[in-house]
């Protein structure tokens, strides 16, 4: 842990002292000094600011970006960071180059910069939008004072197929749950104004439906009805919307034939045209030119113009708007009114970035903010609260810190690299806390901590699998940590089976079989098929992957300093066969029914999951009790209050996490058996009693209807309220016109 020096945290609050916090001119000035560049700027120039290109080599910037950013024809880098280096770029751009456009920083800061939270899966896991919020707003800290102003986060896809790597990346399969992680991850990153020196301008991306991608395979087409669109895909994104991002990414996938860096419907009708987006949206890696591979164009030009004049305002990497632009408007294909427009919102968000005002980073900020002992201590309760025990069998868990000796075994169980994920910013191994360094901090020396490996996370060698029996055997406790690599999750890792790899449940059925207390901890980035796991290990605890704390904060949780509090954000399904196995689906005509062949299940497998979204165990226990409905009747502009009482009917501090869900029994268009539309996480003492209050209103009663107009129709909805998507209590109540 690094602790911060008292002088440099007099360089911080001199700084953030003497900085002006807003740094962005007024609106209307905006559109003035855009116009007035507009008026000055060559087409070159132009095309200039609509390219962004991968700036990093070796640790410093591509020495060609120099002289295209002094002739302005650069506008944007990703992956170059550090103030240093940022700096040098800027001053190039804004004193050598004829207009003095500063350049944009982007970088794909997902969970972390440096400070490595857990992975966004993870941290929507908390179901706690504040943590989360939290975690962004140091993210954006760490990176604004590393050059970096522009993060390609939040990933807000949806996505119900755990083979997909990306699951790890996003806040899972639910819209609702979605939308609310991709407001607090856009508020934490980007504050109320984007210009303050400690905030950053946010990304919501892959604008849309990448997630949907046919066998859960990075890249793969999606076919989607608008229905499906509007009510699953687009919410997280409209949330994001609602919480002020400032730009959109556009995706890889072929969406209904139309690949979405291309998509007139999505990027113009729907973001432009009824949501009013007035930022800029980017394309993905290559995404343009790839429209060529799915067969959308012809050639390089054809795709430039298809990419533009769709609404794609920034090419990253390929480079074909500057090549043939020019071409494109002297053969009438492309307005000039079609590339000013896409300049012009790529400068609207520098000057509200305040990048004009403001262009460098102070290169002191750089050191006393990264890594900060407050940011480390909050990636440490970030972690916690993202943690989902799924067994605890005759309450092997919490360990009770006078054990006299504890086994920890496992891949994963001294592994700083994979415990940072996929994705990690700026994150180094040599800052990550193993578990295994973890349950060494929180015991006294009067503890026997032996480690065995066992065996690899994939690959077939089992030699040490003895050994990691025998420790197990000589200890009072085993701990176990198994799961994915981190390169096995994230972009273009999806995977066709959703088991341990390699021999880790061989491994831990010798360990279970030695008869010790053993509580497994789990690290991966999506869904595992674990019922082995499920049925015979006594305690289960979900970590995700952590980040550099997490062998700290999974210690928390292991020996009861944290009571977990965290609940699935997505479904595990039994076996790969079920995928895609949701919460949300529809009833059908033929619901299973176990004494009915002829109903839709499986020959070879059930249709339940293994465990289901929103669930979760504490140490303690919880009793839902007296849900109520303020009405029996309302009218389609009305609202209705639920309330219940939760108590903590065990013997320890604990988070619940309270579900709130609706039923449309009967509609103009068919409704999902069940959708959230409300949750609370509260803390209760041992004994302790509050109720919760959710409001329910239009925006969570409607739907869209056949003519794809949101309307509350009338009709009869139930109303849940429980711990997890399964059980829970009660109530009902109708809509009249
Ligand atoms: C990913 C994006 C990422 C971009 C820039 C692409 O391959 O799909 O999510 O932001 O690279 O690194």
């Amino acid at each position: 842990m690094k602790l911060v020096k008292p002088t440099s945290l007099l360089v911080v609050l001199l700084i953030f002292a003497t900085l002006p916090s807003i740094a962005a001119p007024p609106r209307d000035d905006i559109e003035r000094r855009i116009d007035a560049l507009l008026a000055r700027m060559t087409l070159e120039e132009k095309l200039g600011q609509l390219q962004i290109l991968d700036g990093e080599a070796n640790g410093n910037y591509r020495p060609e970006h120099l002289e295209m950013i002094r002739k302005g024809l650069l506008g944007s880098t990703l992956n170059v960071r550090g103030a240093k280096r940022t700096n040098e770029l800027q001053h190039i751009a804004v004193e050598q180059s004829r207009l003095k456009i500063p350049v944009l920083f982007g970088f794909d800061v997902i969970h972390g910069y440096r400070t490595i939270f857990p992975i966004s899966l993870g941290e929507s896991a908390s179901w706690d939008p504040a943590a989360v919020e939290r975690s962004a707003s140091i993210a954006a800290a760490e990176s604004a004072a590393s050059g970096v102003r522009w993060t390609f986060a939040p990933m807000v896809d949806i996505a119900r197929d755990p083979r997909w790597g990306r699951i790890s990346e996003g806040a899972g399969e639910d819209p609702y749950l979605g939308a609310v992680m991709a407001g607090a991850r856009v508020r934490g990153f980007q504050g109320k104004d984007y210009s303050a020196p400690d905030k950053i301008v946010a990304c919501a991306k892959h604008w849309v439906a990448y997630g949907a991608a046919e066998g859960g395979r990075d890249y793969n087409t999606t076919d989607v009805s608008e229905r499906a669109l509007r009510e699953t895909y687009f919410p997280p994104f409209k949330a994001a919307l609602d919480a002020g991002v400032g730009t959109f990414m556009s995706a890889f996938n072929d969406l209904n034939g139309v690949p979405t860096s291309a998509n007139p419907f999505t990027l113009t009708t729907v973001l432009r045209r009824e949501w009013k987006f007035d930022g800029f949206v980017v394309s993905d890696y290559e995404s343009i030119k790839e429209l060529i591979n799915h067969g959308l164009a012809a050639n390089e030009a054809e795709a430039a113009r298809a990419a533009l004049s769709a609404g794609v305002d920034m090419e990253m990497v390929s480079r074909l708007y500057k090549e043939y632009a020019p071409q494109l408007i002297r053969e009438g294909k492309l307005s000039k009114a079609n590339i000013d427009e896409a300049v012009r919102r790529i400068l609207r968000i520098k000057f509200r970035l305040g990048l004009f005002e403001r262009p460098y980073t102070e290169e002191a900020r750089e050191q006393a903010t990264i890594m900060s002992h407050a940011n480390v201590e909050a990636a440490r309760e970030v972690a916690a609260r993202s943690i989902v025990l799924l067994k605890n069998e005759r309450d092997v868990l919490p360990i009770s810190k006078g054990i006299h000796s504890i086994a920890v075994i496992g891949p994963l169980a001294d592994d700083q690299q994979d415990m940072i994920g996929s994705w990690s910013g700026d994150g180094r191994k040599e800052d990550a806390v193993t578990l295994l360094a973890g349950i060494k901090q929180k015991l006294s020396p009067s503890t026997q901590i032996t480690y065995a490996k066992g065996c690899e996370i994939e690959g077939g060698a089992s030699d040490g699998i003895d050994e990691a029996v025998r420790i197990a055997r000589d200890a009072d406790v085993a701990i176990i940590a198994v799961g994915e690599s981190a390169a096995m999750t994230g972009e273009a890792a999806s995977r066709a089976s959703l088991d341990l790899p390699g021999r880790q449940l061989e491994m831990v059925k010798a360990i279970v079989a030695t008869g010790r207390p053993t509580a497994v901890v789990l690290m991966n980035g999506r869904p595992l098929t674990i019922n082995w796991l499920a049925e015979n290990a006594p305690a289960i605890l979900e970590s995700w992957f952590a980040g550099i704390q997490g062998g700290n904060a999974i210690a928390d949780v292991l020996f009861g300093d944290v009571n977990p509090g965290g609940k699935l954000p997505v479904t595990f399904p039994r076996v790969v066969g079920q995928v895609p196995l949701y919460y949300n689906h529809k009833n059908t005509g033929r619901p299973p029914d176990p004494n009915n062949k002829y109903t839709s299940k499986y020959l070879d497998a059930l249709v339940t999951p293994l465990f289901p979204f929103g669930f979760g165990l504490s140490y303690t226990r919880f009793r839902l009790t007296d849900l109520r409905l303020g009405a029996s009747i309302i009218r389609p502009d009305g609202r209705v209050t639920v309330t219940v009482d939760v108590e903590n009917t065990g013997d320890r501090l604990g988070d619940e996490v309270v579900q709130l869900y609706i039923r449309h029994i009967a509609a103009s268009v068919t409704r999902p058996v069940k959708e959230l539309k409300g949750f609370e996480r509260i803390t209760l003492k041992p004994g302790e009693k509050k109720r919760v209050t959710f409001t329910l209103a239009r925006e969570h009663l409607g739907f869209y209807n056949r003519d794809m107009r949101f309307v509350v129709e009338p009709g009869e909805l139930k109303v849940f309220v429980g711990a997890n998507s399964v059980d829970g209590l009660e109530a009902s109540f109708r809509v009249v016109e």
